[in-house]
């Protein structure tokens, strides 16, 4: 029989992650093929070489993920349609916003029994309305698309440290458990349940609250304060996603992708770093001038995801049942100073 072939598509912090995790089950279970490809965004590193030589040189992603070895049947290939044309598992892990552009390259070269799983987290808004990532991967390449979400700081779990994941998947339990095969490892416990929406909804709006939560870290406002903003964002983040998909159960913002990766995001993520930094700035230096100084090419999903929540709710309607997604938004394009995020409440009574 044949045996399944995997391509990672995107090679950034949790993606190189994501291709260590895969390459050391691979190996092990005979129902995959041992190499995984992974697409490489090329660039140049200041030495002059380029990026996908030196991982496969030296098996490590030195830009994104120095220190770690991928596992020798980790494979680095800068061009994105090589890298899939074999490839009949296709893990898209690169930042939200490169995504559309990537499936546009990809139609019609990928193989017609290629099944997709997400583990990007955030959303893209059209005129018709908000589109999750899984479903513009499903609709732009006509392939059935999981979805892989949960408490994963990337760096933790490249040093195999204890972490659980949440798989989301529509219909199809068997790719779901074949997934969950690809994946699981003794460090790393993944679970499935049927409500791809819900698990992708818990990963992206997790990254507005963070901002948030780095905000009042910035604000020296202590424990109470973000304990009460991760608790009101959990809030908000439930009644989006219920009210975007009445599919949405309650019971998926209690495991791995819900609570469990909000609070890790809120302690330890890199949506928080930033946005402590732009409090203690006062508000005066821009979050993207930030994110280029303290992450170092690695990309924030938080504050272009709260645009993009932002004009779901200006577009039906819904700012004023959503005060801190609304007033992390304006925070960050510089309409309300930082300060704004725990005076929200009072803006919620007046917009009540
Ligand atoms: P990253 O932020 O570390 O790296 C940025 C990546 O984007 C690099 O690989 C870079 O080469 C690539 N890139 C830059 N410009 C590009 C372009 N024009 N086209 C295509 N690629 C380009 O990436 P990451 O941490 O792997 O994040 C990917 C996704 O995984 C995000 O949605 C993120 O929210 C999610 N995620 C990250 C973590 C984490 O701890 N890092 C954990 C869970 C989920
Ligand atoms: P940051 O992008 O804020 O680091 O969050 C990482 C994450 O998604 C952890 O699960």
């Amino acid at each position: 029989e044949e045996l399944f072939r995997v391509a990672v598509i995107g090679s950034g912090n949790w993606g190189s992650v994501a291709a260590k995790l895969i390459a050391s089950n691979t190996v092990k279970q005979s129902m995959f093929h041992d190499e995984v490809r992974m697409w490489v965004f090329e660039e140049t590193l200041p030495n002059g070489r380029k990026l996908s030589e030196t991982i496969n040189q030296e098996n490590e992603n030195v830009k994104y993920l120095p220190g770690i070895k991928l596992g020798s049947n980790v494979v680095a290939d800068p061009d994105l349609l090589n890298s899939v044309k074999e490839a009949n598992m296709l893990v898209f892990v690169t930042p939200h916003q490169f995504v559309e552009g990537i499936c546009k390259r990809l139609v019609g070269n990928i193989r017609p029994d290629a099944e997709a799983i997400s583990l990007i987290k955030g959303m893209e808004v059209k005129t018709e309305g908000p589109c999750m990532i899984s479903k513009l991967i499903s609709e732009m390449l006509s392939v059935n698309c999981c979805v892989l979400m949960g408490a994963n700081i990337a760096n933790e779990i490249a040093v195999e440290k204890f972490s659980e994941a949440t798989i989301g998947y529509r219909q199809d339990k068997e790719a779901a458990q074949r997934w969950a095969r690809l994946f699981s490892t003794p460090y790393f416990l993944v679970s499935a349940v049927p409500d791809v929406e819900g698990v992708e909804l818990c990963g992206t709006l997790k990254n507005v609250v963070a901002i948030a939560a780095g905000l009042v870290d910035g604000l020296d406002m202590g424990n109470n304060t973000k304990a009460a903003i991760m608790r009101i964002g959990l809030r908000e983040m439930k009644a989006f996603s219920k009210l975007l998909f009445s599919s949405v159960k309650d019971s998926t913002f209690f495991e791995s992708c819900g609570v469990a990766d909000l609070i890790t995001t809120c302690l330890g993520g890199r949506n928080r770093r930033v946005a402590e930094a732009f409090a203690r700035s006062g508000g005066k230096r821009s979050f993207d001038e930030l994110e280029t100084e303290l992450l170092q090419g690695q990309k924030l999903q938080g504050v272009s995801t709260a645009k993009e929540v932002f004009e779901v709710l200006r577009n039906r309607g819904w700012q004023s049942l959503f005060p801190l997604f609304t007033t992390v938004h304006e925070i960050s394009i510089g309409l309300l100073p930082p300060t704004a995020i725990v005076e929200y409440s009072e803006h919620a009574r007046n917009l009540n």
